[in-house]
């Protein structure tokens, strides 16, 4: 069994400070990675405020945008023009006003009728653009039900040793209910830096089952992070921290 450690705990006042410090945190890792930088991008609406700092002043003119590939560690099995798409979410809130080059952005196609095809499709794309170097930054939200991407409780992903890409059925614990690509956990463990971003009291409950000395990963999928041995922060406001007890 593969050395764990419980990620590192990091607590901020609100969801404004939440964004601020995750635009820390993005720029830092921007410039420690002065040859390219491999960001993996997460849906949800957590992120919202990251991406549209991200696009705007300050924080936008720090950016070195001409050496970003941005990617997405899941998405959901639809058209991009539908409303639950991911890529159509980061598009509208980020992508569509930075100058990043459309060859920095590598897209799954994720409205193929086979999902194995897509999620094969994916991966080719990803070794393609990204070759075997560990992604630099990879951003994850929590689900209530204590997933990351979309490795749900008792994804068959969490046994994946292979695939970084995989094909998986809707979720029955979380919306939207439609089938989903996600990052296994082989990619997401080689991450060089994890930030998992939450926010608000509907995710303590998660969150403390997360960060626990004990628990399950096919419960709580979250916990798959204690596999990555100090590369993953937990950035959380304080309601979705209300149910650690911070020493
Ligand atoms: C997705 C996301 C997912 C998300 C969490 C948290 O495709 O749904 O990638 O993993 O990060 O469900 O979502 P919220 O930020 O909306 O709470």
């Amino acid at each position: 069994m593969a050395q764990t450690m419980i990620p590192a705990l990091e607590v901020v006042a609100d969801p404004d400070a939440l964004t601020a410090r995750a635009v820390e945190r993005v720029l830092a890792a921007m410039e420690a990675s002065p040859y390219g930088f491999r960001f993996g991008l997460c849906g949800g609406h957590t992120p919202e405020g990251l991406y549209r700092a991200l696009a705007r002043p300050p924080a936008e003119g720090r950016v070195p945008w001409e050496r970003v590939i941005v990617f997405l560690g899941d998405e959901r099995r639809v058209p991009d023009d539908d409303p639950r798409s991911n890529f159509g979410f980061v598009k509208r809130v980020f992508l569509d006003d930075v100058r990043l080059p459309m060859a920095g952005v590598l897209k799954p196609k994720a409205a193929l009728p086979d999902g194995d095809a897509a999620a094969a499709a994916y991966e080719k794309l990803l070794r393609r653009e990204m070759g075997t170097t560990p992604v630099d930054f990879l951003l994850l939200g929590l689900g209530e039900d204590g997933h990351i991407a979309s490795i749900f409780p008792s994804s068959p992903a969490l046994d994946e040793k292979d695939r970084w890409v995989m094909s998986v059925p809707a979720p029955t614990t979380v919306g939207p209910r439609v089938p989903r690509l996600t990052l296994t956990p082989v990619r997401i463990l080689e991450a060089r830096e994890v930030l998992v971003l939450v926010s608000g009291a509907g995710k303590a409950a998660a969150v403390a089952r997360a960060l626990a000395a004990e628990g399950d990963e096919r419960a709580c999928p979250a916990r798959l992070l204690h596999r990555a041995g100090g590369k993953v922060t937990f950035l959380c406001d304080r309601a979705a921290a209300a149910r650690i007890a911070l020493a």
